[in-house]
Order: structure tokens, then C-alpha cells, then sequence
């Protein structure tokens, strides 16, 4: 059936200026890291994405190694904007990254100019796109000097392949080395986007103070801890999880971990909430975190962040609470 998307559409989110910059985006986006390849259905896909922009979220993360294989979640992607989401090309935030191994040989992989600007080329096709709204480098190259990196993505602006650029997994110095080069450049550094959530707080100390200070808005992932932070686990490991499913994941959830995870669904059902929703209501407690970047299997998940993006702050004693269980469980 052909798409039409909601009508009240932007009457959900508050949405949230990154850094100084003239872009908003909306409290929570969506991420295809998973979800998206090619061995997931297609119309479980198509209603996540239909879910997500009737409720507001406009924004949508990719990245040129998204899989598998390699690739697959951008033309996939590519495949459900032409028949669902072209008419809305202008209302969309499209995200793209190159940094991590894509093709054989030296020059699939890095932060050179020639892998960086061939890679954008690629996303642009698979997606069927003539620019993507924010081009990032995906994680910092120590072989190419940081000149180059930054060249490739002001000149991404300049052709007008990427309206904006930004970096990804880049620590709090080589952040500041980036965005006054960026500067110099003519481009300025959209926005950072770092791993956080209630069990990775790193950036707390040094990252994000920078980035408020900088005006670089702030985006982060796997702010469930790829799923963690949820009922998913609260009782062990589904079959269907990402835990379920292979991977590292497993190993993360010890004996201590779910009992971690328990206390803090304990707080969140005090407040009426998912540990899910919880969870991101905690992260949006920072003015400069601009969005929170989600993964999700099912529509209904998405339903669910979005009640995390609307409900009520936490409160200092209910911060006070999930710091006790945070420090307790280390
Ligand atoms: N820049 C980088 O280096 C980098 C790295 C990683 C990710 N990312 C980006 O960040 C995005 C999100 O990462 P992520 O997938 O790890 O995020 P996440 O939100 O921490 O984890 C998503 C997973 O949590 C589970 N989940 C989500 N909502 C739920 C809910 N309401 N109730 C129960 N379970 C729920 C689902 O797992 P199940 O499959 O078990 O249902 C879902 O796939 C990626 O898609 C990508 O765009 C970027």
C-alpha cells in the first residue's frame, strides 16, 4: 500500500538544536547497524521505518560497512526511500560514514582522501542519493594525517555530496584538532558521535564538556547498550536477542550485570517507565546530547524510546538512585 506519513507527524518531540549550528534533530534517532542487511524481511524493515517517521524521528544513521553484507543496509535503506520515504526527502536526515574495511586492497579502508571520498560515492549509489545530510568519519585513522581526513570531508561539502560533516569515535584532543581544522576549512564539525549510555559513561568527564564548549552537537550510540538496557535480558537470553543471536554480547551479561539490570528496571517501574524508556530519559538529561541514536528489531521498540524522549525528568533523588546502582555494580 502506498505510504502516507502521519499528519502529526512533528506534534510527539521536542526537537533539539546540534551545537550552534542551524540543524535540529529529533531526541531519538534510528540506527541500521543491525536490522537492515540482507537477511532480515524487508516489511519488518519498511514498518520500522514507517513507525519511526510517523512519530517524529527523521533521522536516519547509516554507515558504508552496515550489514551484512558489508553495504547491504544502505541499499536496503535505498530500496524503502524510493517506495516509501522520496516524497519526504526534505524532511529527512540521512547519515552516512566511511572508516571501517569495505573493499580489498589499501585504499578500502582508513581515512584517506581516496577512500573517504570513493566510499561517499558508493553510499550515494546504493542509497540512490545525490547527497547525504551528514557524512562522518567513522573512527580515527593514526596512519593518515588528520589534514587529509578533514580535507576529504570539507571537500564532501564543498561538491555538495554531504550537506555536513562530522566525526565518530574520536577522542576528546584529536575532537579539537579535527574541528579547527574543519573550521579552516570551511566546514565546520556538525556533531560527534560517541558511544554512551548508563554502563560506558566515559564522556562525561572530557567529551562532552568539550563538544558544549565547541558547539558540536552530540549524538550517541547504543544508548541501550546494544539492548542491555532493557526488559530483554531481565530473566536471561532470548533466542531472538541480540545476545540470542551470537557475538560479544552474551559475555557482557554476568551474573552481576543482570543483577544491575534488575535494580535499575526496578526504579524505572516506580516511575511508570521500561528500563528501556528509562534509559533514555537519562541520556537526554544532558542539554548537549542532541539525539540518541537507537537500534531497534521491532516497531514496537520504537514506540517504546519514543516514550523515553516524552516523559517527565528524573528527578535528583531518582538520579541519586541509579548512580547508587551504577557504583555498586561498577
Ligand atoms: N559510530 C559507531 O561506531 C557506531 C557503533 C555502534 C552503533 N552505531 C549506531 O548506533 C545505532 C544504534 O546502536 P545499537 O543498535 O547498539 O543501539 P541500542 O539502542 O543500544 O541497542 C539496540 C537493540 O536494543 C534492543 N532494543 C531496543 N529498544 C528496545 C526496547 N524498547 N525494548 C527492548 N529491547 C530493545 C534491540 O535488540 P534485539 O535485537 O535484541 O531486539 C535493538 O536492536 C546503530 O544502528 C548505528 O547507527 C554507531
Amino acid at each position: 500500500m502506498p505510504y502516507d506519513a502521519h499528519a502529526q507527524r512533528y506534534d510527539h518531540l521536542s526537537y533539539r538544536r546540534c551545537g550552534t549550528s542551524g540543524l535540529s534533530l529529533p531526541p531519538i534517532s534510528l540506527g541500521l547497524w543491525q536490522n537492515f542487511s540482507d537477511a532480515d524481511p524487508v516489511e519488518r524493515m519498511r514498518a520500522m521505518l514507517r513507525t519511526a517517521f510517523d512519530h517524529g524521528i527523521n533521522h536516519f544513521d547509516l554507515a558504508n560497512n552496515y550489514g551484512p553484507p558489508p553495504g547491504s543496509a544502505e541499499c536496503n535503506f535505498g530500496k524503502l526511500l524510493r517506495e516509501d520515504l522520496a516524497p519526504y526527502r526534505d524532511e529527512l536526515i540521512i547519515s552516512t560514514k566511511a572508516g571501517y574495511r569495505m573493499w580489498p586492497g589499501p585504499y578500502g579502508d582508513g581515512g584517506s582522501r581516496k577512500y573517504l571520498l570513493a566510499s561517499l560515492e558508493q553510499s550515494l549509489q546504493r542509497m540512490g542519493l545525490e547527497y547525504v545530510d551528514i557524512f562522518y568519519h567513522h573512527r580515527p585513522d593514526p596512519d593518515t594525517p588528520l589534514e587529509e581526513t578533514m580535507g576529504a570531508l570539507a571537500h564532501a561539502v564543498r561538491s555538495g555530496k554531504a550537506l555536513y560533516v562530522g566525526i565518530s569515535n574520536y577522542p576528546p584532543d584529536l575532537s579539537h584538532q579535527a574541528a579547527d581544522l574543519l573550521a579552516d576549512m570551511g566546514a565546520p564539525c556538525l556533531i560527534h558521535q560517541p558511544r554512551y549510555n548508563m554502563l560506558h559513561r566515559n564522556i562525561e568527564e572530557e567529551l562532552l564538556p568539550a563538544l558544549d564548549k565547541y558547539g558540536i552537537g552530540c549524538i550517541v550510540f547504543s544508548p541501550l547498550a546494544q539492548g542491555q538496557l532493557s526488559d530483554r535480558y531481565l530473566a536471561g537470553i532470548p533466542d531472538d536477542s541480540r545476545a540470542g543471536r551470537g557475538g560479544g554480547l552474551a559475555k557482557q551479561l554476568t551474573e552481576q550485570r543482570r543483577a544491575c539490570l534488575q535494580q535499575l528496571n526496578a526504579i524505572a517501574q516506580e516511575r511508570g517507565q521500561s528500563l528501556a524508556a528509562m534509559s533514555l530519559t537519562w541520556i537526554l538529561r544532558h542539554h548537549a546530547i542532541t539525539s540518541a541514536l537507537i537500534g531497534a528489531s521491532a516497531p514496537q521498540q520504537i514506540r517504546d524510546a519514543l516514550t523515553g524522549a516524552t516523559a517527565a525528568p528524573l528527578s535528583g533523588e531518582e538520579l541519586q538512585r541509579i548512580d547508587g546502582v551504577l557504583t555498586k555494580y561498577g
